[in-house]
């Protein structure tokens, strides 16, 4: 009820600061709230763009769009290719970032997805591989640059994953798996149950999951000791492409018609969290305000969970890359 009143009621303030002289990544770019966020990053005079998509093609067109509307000339924006499906593609993007940009001041770690259908990318459900590791991962690998910059240029950047209401709706039923199979468990489903109730939740799920390692960071990293701040920004329900696999009638249209923001008006809530300071460090912003996340995390057991999220999200990202996870670490 508190989401859907400030759905309703509060409109997100349309972006005015400026961002000269700033370089910002943004994942998932070249269409929906991505694209709209470097429209604004554009308009508002940011130094340099890299918009990260899996499709050039795509990319390109949409480097193009914003130029035009913008008019912010052609030598701002860049394509570069990130597939977070691939953790190759992830590794080899944050190796660009480290060789190419010397500074980074902001990050919308945005690319996500909610697929209909199961499908499984580097031994995990699609949805768990993009939405989760991949996003956790790129944090991590980008975290180094992140720091130099602060250190280079006496800046505080900023990564801002977009995150999602819809983890307020689900209990997480895997929450109770013995320890180290929660994944396992999570994937099992994905692979038995394909209804659209079971793909909201996974969905949901997969949007739960970074606000757990998001505060297992922080806790480890608080923002008076590490450069860097991260967040984690809910845009609000959207019209956007993100739901395009799923046909909801009627009912649907009627409902979103009503409720959904442009993507426009959502794509302003991840520039204010990518405008935030330290106090936002670790938080879940939403309706451009620090909010507490789903009980499932904040209330009793929460904690534990956290930990044992951590524990296997680590596992993973130190499977990929050995020694990555250390760089969560005030040095
Ligand atoms: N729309 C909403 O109501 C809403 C609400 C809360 C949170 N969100 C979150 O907002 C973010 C953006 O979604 P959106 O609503 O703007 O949907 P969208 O229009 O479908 O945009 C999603 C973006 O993510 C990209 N992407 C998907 N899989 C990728 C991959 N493997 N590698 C790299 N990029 C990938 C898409 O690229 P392609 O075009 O190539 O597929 C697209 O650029 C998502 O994280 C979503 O969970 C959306």
């Amino acid at each position: 009820m508190h989401w859907l009143l400030g759905q309703f009621l509060i409109r997100p303030p349309y972006p005015a600061d400026s961002y000269a002289g700033k370089t910002i990544i943004i994942t998932g770019s070249n269409t929906g709230l991505g694209k709209e966020a470097a429209r604004h990053y554009a308009r508002l005079g940011a130094s340099h763009i890299i918009l990260a998509v899996r499709d050039l093609d795509k990319g390109h067109d949409a480097k193009h769009d914003i130029e035009y509307t913008t008019k912010c000339g052609q030598n701002v924006i860049q394509v570069w290719r990130l597939d977070m499906a691939s953790y190759a593609s992830v590794c080899a993007f944050a190796d660009r970032v480290q060789s190419e940009l010397d500074r980074v001041d902001i990050v919308l770690a945005n690319a996500g997805l909610a697929p209909a259908k199961h499908s499984v990318a580097e031994g995990n459900e699609l949805l768990f591989t993009v939405n989760c590791i991949s996003t956790i991962l790129l944090t991590a690998l980008l975290v180094p640059r992140l720091k130099t910059s602060a250190a280079r240029f006496s800046i505080r950047p900023v990564i801002c994953m977009t995150g999602s209401v819809a983890h307020t709706f689900t209990q997480f039923q895997e929450k109770s798996a013995p320890e180290g199979e929660m994944f396992a468990q999570l994937n099992k489903r994905a692979a038995r149950e394909d209804s659209m109730t079971a793909r909201e939740d996974l969905y949901s799920i997969s949007k739960m999951l970074p606000i757990f390692a998001l505060r297992a960071v922080a806790e480890r990293c608080p923002a008076d000791k590490f450069p860097v701040t991260i967040n984690i920004a809910d845009p609000g329900l959207c019209w956007s492409g993100l739901s395009r696999d799923f046909s909801g009638g009627i009912g649907t249209y009627a409902f979103m018609s009503v409720m959904a923001r442009s993507t426009e008006v959502g794509s302003r809530t991840l520039v204010h969290g990518g405008a935030q300071g330290p106090n936002s460090h670790g938080c879940y912003i939403s309706g451009c305000q620090i909010e507490e996340p789903s009980p499932v995390i904040t209330g009793p057991g929460g904690k534990e969970l956290q930990e044992r999220v951590w524990k296997e999200i680590v596992a993973k990202l130190e499977a990929i890359k050995p020694g990555v996870t250390g760089n969560f670490s005030t040095d």
